[in-house]
């Protein structure tokens, strides 16, 4: 096996893949929390995505993509086999939820990615969470299983109803809120979602951690790109983050600040699908 081969491929929900990577020397250091940035062949770019799973002894890292753009478009179109050009981690800090016991996970769309990790960690030191993970539709829902296996309550939502309750992942933690106790929220998702579950959340004075994905070029705190305003300073997800309290995030900022290069993107992704590169 070659280092950054796709030993297995797996589609989850529209557009969004499995990835299993033989990188020994990523599985043998990440932890939950962590991200690696890879990029697909020699011109690519540098993406970064949260390790969901690893194992050390098989030397494999597993990623959940969900196809948006340009990179992840072109990363679809590998399979088993394929290399990678690089896959460069772990990066960033691993999740640290060790000083809480009563913990609540929020996943929205592919942010549930990232809060699986958490939810098995949390289950074998044998304080599992309650998880809510929400999605637009039953489709979209991931992990549905293994996240049933590790919470202690699993409450899947879904916009159409089609799975679980209808609604948002909002309604459900507020009526959670509402009945039972928690020492600490940890939630992941677009940003909208994040934002609205920190207001919740901060009606109930319940400590909450974000986990921030703006764009991000060299991810070791040299370029300046992933820089965030937290509690009115400025924070660079790669290298401070990339999660950070909830509270204390300036969303309205990082959301400009993510469409800036909307239209950048656009035209790489028509580009591709006229099958330049
Ligand atoms: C620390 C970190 C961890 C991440 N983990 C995951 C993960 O586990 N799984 C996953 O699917 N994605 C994850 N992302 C987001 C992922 O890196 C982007 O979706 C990817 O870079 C898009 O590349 P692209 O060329 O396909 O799309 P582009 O052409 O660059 O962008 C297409 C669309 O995606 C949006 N977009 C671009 N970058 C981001 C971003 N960083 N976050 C949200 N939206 C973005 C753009 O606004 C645009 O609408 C993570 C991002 C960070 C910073
Ligand atoms: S990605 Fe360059 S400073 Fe964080």
């Amino acid at each position: 096996m070659e280092r950054f081969q796709l030993v297995s491929k797996r589609r989850l929900a529209e557009r969004v893949n499995e990835y299993v990577v033989y990188a020994p020397e990523v599985a043998r250091h990440c932890l939950a929390g962590q991200f690696v940035i890879l990029r697909v062949d020699e011109e690519g770019e540098r993406v970064p995505f949260t390790v969901c799973d690893y194992s050390r002894e098989e030397g494999t890292v597993c990623i959940l993509v969900q196809e948006v753009g340009y990179t992840t478009a072109l990363l679809a179109r590998l399979e088993v086999g394929d290399r990678l050009a690089d896959f460069v981690g772990p990066l960033g800090n691993p999740t640290d939820l060790s000083s809480y016991r009563r913990i609540l996970l929020v996943g929205g769309g592919i942010g549930s990615a990232v809060i699986y990790p958490q939810a098995k960690q949390l289950f074998g030191e044998g304080r599992p969470a309650d998880v809510i993970i929400g999605a637009r539709t039953r489709d979209l829902l991931i992990y549905q299983d293994d996240f049933a296996r590790y919470a202690k309550g699993f409450y899947p939502v879904t916009d159409d109803g089609s799975n679980g309750r209808k609604g948002f992942v909002t309604d459900v933690a507020r009526e959670l809120l509402q009945k039972e106790s928690y020492d600490a929220a940890f939630a992941v998702g677009p940003l909208p979602m994040m934002r609205a579950v920190c207001e919740l959340t901060k009606q109930f004075s319940l400590p909450t951690v974000v986990s921030m994905n703006p764009v991000m070029v060299d991810g070791t705190g040299m370029c300046g790109c992933c820089r965030l305003t937290v509690d009115g300073e400025v924070r660079y997800a790669c290298i401070d983050g990339p999660e950070f309290d909830g509270h204390k995030v300036d969303f309205e900022e990082a959301m400009q600040r993510l469409r800036t290069y909307k239209a950048q993107e656009e035209e790489h992704m028509c580009r591709l699908r006229g099958g330049v590169r």
